[in-house]
């Protein structure tokens, strides 16, 4: 039994915490524990960590060494897709990880050039091989609209069957075809991954998920700091009452609502604080504030 699996024994756990365990793991490891990420349970039973590290831009050397110094922080849930680009990279930061694979979550995305059967097979085959892994623990359809994605769903499901993905999902679908995905398919997703920060809450598409059972994981937990979001005064007020960061409390706000979320940063000290979330609460006051700051538009219209 491994470390992880120990904690996850409640016993064992409530044990371990009794004796103190933040510190003796702060002892232990270097800088924040991946002890302290918890992990949810997919409705296909496979478990997926509550926060992990968005690679989009993060490319060549500097994806190796984000990479390599997340998991080094206790990160385990890493995000890539073909078209970032980074996938040799992401592969070799995972390596220089030095963590062992089945104790990492890895996700990439199939895109919108590879839809269709057997070119989803061939995408999928071509992400595993840059990033020199034998499967995947999540791959997502990135932009369904406008290509075969039911011919790709077969295919996942395929992959899914054989071992090779251990949970799929999609990303930017709209709640028409998610219905229609979760309606007529044998395997239903495990997760959607879209657009959610605190200037676009997507409700719909929270409540949809929940009572589906999808898994909600927000890609731009921070818009990428567009609307001015990391100097925005409601947040900046909620972050100097608790003694954290923006960053923080907009990573604690889709933690607390149950969503995943894959914050990005070039920083080894920006990455070492948006792990640092699991101490401290959002009350129901500084819950209400930020919903109202939600605007209801994206803040990529780029990419619609
Ligand atoms: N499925 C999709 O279509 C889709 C689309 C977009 C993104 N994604 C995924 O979601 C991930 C995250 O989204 P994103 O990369 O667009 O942007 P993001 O995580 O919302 O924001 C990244 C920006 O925030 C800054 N930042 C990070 N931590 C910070 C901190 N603690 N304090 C201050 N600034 C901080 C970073 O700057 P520094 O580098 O200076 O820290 C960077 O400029 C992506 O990397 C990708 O994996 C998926």
């Amino acid at each position: 039994m491994n470390r992880r699996q120990f904690l996850q024994t409640s016993a064992a756990s409530a044990l371990f915490v009794g004796m103190g365990g933040r510190r003796l793991l702060g002892a232990i490891g270097a800088g924040a524990s991946d002890k302290s990420v918890p992990w949810v349970t997919l409705n296909n039973g496979v478990k997926m960590p509550r926060l992990g590290l968005g690679t989009m831009t993060l490319r060549g050397d500097l994806g190796v060494k984000c990479v390599a110094e997340a998991i080094g922080l206790g990160y385990r849930l890493i995000d890539t897709a073909m078209i970032y680009d980074n996938e040799v990279s992401v592969g070799e930061g995972i390596k220089q990880g030095g963590i062992k694979r089945e104790e990492l979550f890895i996700t990439s995305k199939l895109w919108k050039a590879d839809m269709g059967y057997e070119n989803a097979k061939k995408g999928f085959q071509t992400s595993i091989d840059k990033l020199k892994v034998d499967y995947l623990d999540l791959y997502l359809i990135h932009r369904p609209f406008g290509g075969d994605w039911k011919g790709s769903w077969r295919a996942m499901e395929e992959l899914y069957h054989q071992g090779k993905i251990k949970a799929i999902g999609m990303s930017n679908a709209d709640l028409a075809l998610m219905s229609d995905l979760i309606s007529n398919f044998e395997v239903k997703p495990a997760v959607h991954q879209i657009e959610t920060h605190a200037f676009f809450q997507e409700a719909s598409a929270y409540d949809y998920l929940k009572q589906h059972g999808v898994q909600m994981e927000a890609w731009s937990p921070f818009a990428e700091g567009r609307h001015g979001l990391f100097a925005n005064e409601t947040l900046a007020a909620i972050a100097k009452k608790h003694g954290k960061s923006v960053a923080q409390v907009c990573l604690r706000w889709h933690y607390q609502r149950g969503i995943v979320v894959i914050p990005r940063s070039t920083q080894k000290a920006h990455i070492a604080e948006n792990l640092n979330i699991f101490d401290f609460s959002l009350d129901d006051s500084d819950l209400a504030s930020i919903s109202s700051l939600d605007l209801n538009v994206t803040q990529f219209p780029e990419w619609t």
